[in-house]
């Protein structure tokens, strides 16, 4: 059989499994963990050849790694950006071989759209807001102020950006609600107990903690606990993610709310991979669907939790 050459992708969509490189975050986080899982388990399923790279939180290995896919000519190139700027050479390299680019979870704050195909990812603006929505319905009958601390997610990095963002003008709605402390802690465990240490030092009375991500809420439990504070109850906890250590602490009355964002991006990814291969039409963005869990919440989905 003869290969059929994709005009547009400049690839063979005939011969051999479609070879996909993807060039991931790193291994900061639970998510992070499971979407990597997600991902080489549908490859494997879906017959496409991976060619995966961990850039250890570093946009530098990022770039390397898709200019070494570029130049192994694989047939997609897909990736994750560690932060939202600064990917447009890189970009406009595997525009001009012809490899098509696919986002996944995080996006670029590129101006030229046919730079990449698709963005496959969370909302995390919305993420923000359902978070602070949350809150104010909490805090509706408080007359006093209502102190909160902030652990971002990386600095530059989209749900950093965007999280902070919806979050922040959720809680506009109610002037008693102020922010005091908003520092990055990696999205790791590490970060988030060591920064929250920080903010427990220089606020002894912190009412709220906002974390971008569970992983930090873990850690900053840690530092709460050191300072003679229930988490909980002394301290309202909001994270965002759902991963099972997450959602553990949530039912466990440790955590009070997680919004939910779903590292399950393998199957849909590799959908888009295929088409994009086959040069077919994409949409532009393909949103994940997610939800919200209070404790009650949590306790009921915790069994049936698959990461
Ligand atoms: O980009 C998604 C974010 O990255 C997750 O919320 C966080 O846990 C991860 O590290």
């Amino acid at each position: 059989l003869a290969a059929c050459a994709n005009s547009d992708t400049g690839a063979d969509a005939g011969d051999g499994p479609i070879v996909l490189g993807f060039s991931q975050v790193g291994a900061e986080s639970g998510w992070r963990t499971a979407n990597t899982n997600s991902i080489k388990e549908a490859a494997a399923a879906a017959g496409i050849e991976l060619k995966f790279d961990d850039a250890q939180q570093k946009q530098e290995n990022q770039i390397k790694a898709i200019r070494n896919f570029i130049q192994q000519k694989v047939d997609v190139i897909a990736f994750s950006p560690v932060v939202e700027s600064g990917w447009d050479t890189v970009l406009k390299e595997a525009r001009d071989a012809k490899i098509p680019v696919i986002l996944t979870d995080r996006s670029v704050d590129s101006a030229d759209r046919s730079l990449y195909k698709t963005f496959i990812g969370s909302d995390f603006v919305k993420e923000g807001r359902l978070s602070g929505e949350w809150l104010i319905e909490q805090t509706r009958s408080a007359t006093g102020p209502v102190t909160i601390v902030e652990l971002q997610g990386t600095t530059g990095s989209a749900p950093a950006n965007d999280r902070k963002k919806g979050f922040a003008e959720a809680i506009a709605a109610n002037p008693n609600l102020k922010i005091v402390a908003s520092q990055s802690g990696d999205f790791t465990r590490a970060g988030g107990k060591q920064v929250m240490e920080q903010f427990l030092k220089a606020n002894p009375d912190i009412d709220v903690l906002f974390a971008h991500n569970d992983d930090m809420g873990l850690g900053a439990l840690e530092a709460i606990t050191a300072a003679g504070k229930v988490p909980g109850r002394d301290i309202t906890i909001i994270t965002i993610d759902a991963v099972k250590d997450g959602m553990q602490a949530l039912a466990d009355g440790k955590f009070n709310f997680i919004a939910e964002c779903s590292p399950l991006l393998g199957d849909q990814l590799m959908e888009l991979v295929r088409k994009v291969h086959a040069g077919e039409e994409v949409p532009a963005r393909v949103e994940t669907q997610e939800t919200t869990f209070t404790q009650e919440q949590a306790r009921a989905a915790l069994p049936n939790r698959r990461y």
